[in-house]
Formats: structure tokens, sequence, C-alpha cells
């Protein structure tokens, strides 16, 4: 018999969790204006709002928060991170970043232009963001069965090289700074990037002159797919994955809240000295000093140590694992969602669970608000609220996909409570033909709005 997949660690400290009425937390989601952002944790019972920053450390990171260096300059809790860097991605420059969209923030703001196109395979809000700030446009380059939830393909998270080569053609390459490959791609449903992709865009952006970068959040989860989905790389271990992804790229911008399982933290990374040279002056202005960053020196150590557990294999089989058993459940009831499972979350189809709730009406977040009242659960909407609306229309921007994401923290939460969260799911599902009104915009902000926006029920 195959043993199942065990969590290759045990638990040493633990956070109590308190339940609570369903009559407290109608009363909390109303004062919250229908913004699960707006809660306070502890009136959340199960935290799937991200997966970003909520992980558990190990005692070996908690041991490196000790021996963190805070020297200003020169702190060795840099040079141990440094290493890592240089070792385990093959990366030889790098500055630290306060988190992944502080890299952005320093990384456009030495490479993009009004005007200017950044294509990639469905960049992540803040990446968008940051892209729009500068008024210049994200061209999503995505493949199309990404957005077919039901349709399996093992790498929904490819850029479509007609669709990238057309950006190519029709732009002048003064007008392309870079392209983007995200590993794996939240927006699609933490769905990964072959190696086989992200070689042949490395090799298309080669042949018209264009940088490619990673945004490598999620490049161990994005290396644990290859491994296990590319047959040519079932004999690497994830470290040589890893590695050999980021040999066909120009750089990295990276949120270590994510792979490097801590609580904050980012990093920056490149290959070429003239642009490292353009990027410290940045970094230096909006972040830190060279070898800080943005961070404590204790941050940097515990950075190192989480890459490289992020990157051991028991640990990732666990992980994945487990988003593949809430989805296993999830189908047991009936429920569709963003197939296969994704490597850090599960993206419920919300137009197919409320298909009768109009899309102006947010299917969406009114799932999330439904998810709350009935369990305590905490998940967050990828539709229409955080698409934004249109710069120059000021219209909603309606995404084919009206997702609701379950992200799922690392080593904090066992199967039980998965079991839970896809019960409450179920029971909603089986109810879901009484769920009648969505929700209206009372106040939203111009730009990544549904971190505050204001909602009240539908009439
Ligand atoms: N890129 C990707 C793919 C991300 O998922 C995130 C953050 C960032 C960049 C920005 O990094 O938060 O450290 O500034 N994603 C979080 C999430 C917020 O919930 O998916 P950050």
């Amino acid at each position: 018999m195959k043993l199942p997949y065990a969590e290759p660690y045990k638990i040493k400290v633990v956070e109590p969790l308190r339940r609570s009425t369903r009559r407290e937390r109608e009363q909390w989601i109303t004062e919250a204006n229908h913004n699960l952002f707006k809660l306070r944790s502890d009136q959340v019972f199960i935290d799937l709002l991200t997966d970003s920053g909520t992980g558990a450390m190990s005692h070996h990171q908690w041991s490196e928060m000790m021996l963190g260096d805070e020297s200003y300059a020169g702190s060795t809790s840099y040079f141990k991170l440094k290493e890592v860097i240089n070792d385990l991605l093959g990366m030889p420059l790098f500055v630290p970043t306060h988190q992944g969209r502080a890299a952005e923030n320093v990384l456009f703001s030495a490479m993009v232009r009004e005007g200017d196109m950044v294509p990639g395979n469905a960049h992540f809000d803040t990446t968008k963001g940051h892209i729009e700030f500068r008024r210049a446009t994200a061209v999503d380059c995505t493949i199309n069965e990404a957005s077919k939830t039901t349709l399996y393909h093992p790498f929904k998270g490819n850029i479509d090289l007609n669709k990238l080569e057309k950006v190519f053609r029709s732009h002048p390459k003064e007008k392309i700074p870079l392209c983007i490959i995200t590993v794996t791609c939240n927006t699609s449903g933490g769905q990964p990037v072959s190696m086989q992709n992200i070689r042949d865009v490395s090799a298309l952006c080669k042949q018209y002159g264009i940088p490619v970068f990673f945004d490598a959040a999620r490049f161990a989860e994005n290396a644990y797919f290859i491994k296990m989905r590319e047959k040519e790389y079932a004999d690497h271990t994830i470290p040589e994955v890893v590695r050999e992804m980021f040999s066909y790229v120009d750089g990295a911008t990276m949120s270590c809240k994510k792979d490097a399982i801590v609580n904050i933290g980012g990093f920056l990374a490149c290959r070429d000295k003239a642009l490292f040279d353009k990027i410290s002056m940045y970094c230096i202005l909006y972040e830190g000093y060279l070898t800080y960053g943005g961070l404590a020196g204790r941050d940097l150590a515990a950075v190192a140590q989480g890459l490289k557990e992020g990157c051991d294999f028991f640990y990732l089989e666990s992980r994945i694992e487990q988003a593949a058993y809430l989805g296993k459940l999830l189908k047991e009831y009936g429920i569709a969602y963003q197939e296969p499972p994704g490597g850090h979350a599960i993206f419920v189809d919300a137009k197919k669970m409320l298909p009768h709730i109009p899309k102006e009406e947010f299917q969406a977040q009114t799932l999330a608000v439904e998810l709350y009242l009935e369990g305590g659960v905490r998940a967050v909407e990828i539709g229409t609220l955080l698409a934004d609306r249109d710069p120059c229309t000021g219209e909603n921007r309606y995404p084919q996909l009206e997702l609701l994401r379950l992200a799922i923290p690392r080593r904090v939460y066992t199967n039980n409570h998965i079991e839970y969260v896809a019960a409450c799911l179920g029971n909603i599902y089986q109810r879901r033909e009484k769920i009648t009104k969505g929700f209206r915009i009372t106040k939203e902000a111009p730009i990544m709005r549904h971190f505050t926006v204001e909602l009240e029920r539908a009439q």
C-alpha cells in the first residue's frame, strides 16, 4: 500500500481559536460593511484570506531570528541570505525589500514608463496596480485554457506564445521594458507554469531583446508541479528544478511571505550590473540601505532559512496535497472550482455556484460573505471587485472568472480544519437557491478598491 503523505513536522506551539455564533457574525460583517478585510481576526474562526505572511515559522527560523544581526550596513544576516539567493536561485545580485510589492515598486521605478506595455500571465493585482499607476498597460497573455475552470490542464499558468509575440510585433521594443512570468500564477488559480513554457517564453523574449522576470512568490510550489507533471523532471530534486527555472530569467521580484514562509520580507534579484545600479538607487530611496532594504536583520536571517525549508520536497508534498484534499472534498459536494487544485489555494467558481445572482451584484463577494456567515471562515474574492474599474472608461471590468479563493496558510491548519471549511461550503451549496441577493457598492477607492470597498445588500 502506498503510504499517505504526512506533514514532515510536528506542532510545538498552538494559538487558540474562538468559535462564534451566526448572530455574532451577522453583526460583525454588517459593521465591516460586508468587506472581509475589515473584520478583526478574532472574529474569524478559520482564516483563508491569504497564504501571505500567515505561515508558521519553524524552530530553525525562530533560532535565526535570535541570531539576527541588526547592523545598519553589512549585516551577517544579509550575507546568509545572499548565499541562499546565489546558490539556490543562481541569481548573482539582489536587494532586500520589505515585501513583494516593494520589490515591484523598486523594479518598475527603474524600468517602466508611461505608455509602456508589460506582457505576462495574469499579473497579480499589486503588479498590475504598480504598472497602471505608471500609466503603463499590463497585457495578460495567459493561455485560454486558464479561463475554463472545469477543464484539466497541467500548466494553466502558461503564457500563450502567440499572444506574447503579437504584443512584441505590435509595439516598438522601447515600449516593452520587460515580460513577467508569475510562478505559480495566483490570479489564474495558483496554477503552475511548465519548464517548457518558461524556456520558450525566455527564448522568444531573447529574440525580441525583451528582459524577462519572474514574479517568484510561489516559485517552490511551481517547481514541485514541474517535478510531478513534467516527465523529464521526475528525477530532479526541487533545488535542481528551481535552479533551472531561474536560469531562464533576467531577474525576479519575490514576496518572501509566501514560499520563504516568513511573516514579512521580499527581495529583488537580477543579473545585469547596470540595472542593479539603477535599482540600488530606488531601493535606498524607498526601502533602505542595500544590505537591509526595509527589513530587520532578523527577518533577513529567517528568510534565508525559510527559502531552504520552502524547497523541501516532503514539506511541499504535504502542502500541495492539503490543497488537493480540499478540492477532493468540494468535488464530492458537487462544487466547481478551478481545476486542477492550485498550489496555495482552491478557487471556487462563484458563477457556477450562484448563477442566479447578477454579475453586477458581485457573485464571488456574495459567496465570501455567505461562507463567513455559515462558519466564520474568511476567504477572498478574486473577481469583479478585485478587477477594479477600467482606468479609461471608469466602467466595472467583469473578468472571465469570478472566483472565491480559499488560500491555505503554510503549516498552520490541520485536515480537520480543511474538512470543516468544505462542510461549510457544502451547506451553502445545498441552500444556494435561497441566496437571492448580492451586493452593491456604497464607497470605493479608484485603485485596488477591494481592500477598502464598502458594500450593502442589493435591494
Ligand atoms: N505577486 C504575487 C503572485 C502575489 O501573490 C503577491 C501577494 C505579490 C506579488 C505581492 O507581494 O504581498 O509581499 O507585497 N499576494 C498576496 C495574496 C497578498 O494574498 O495572494 P506582497
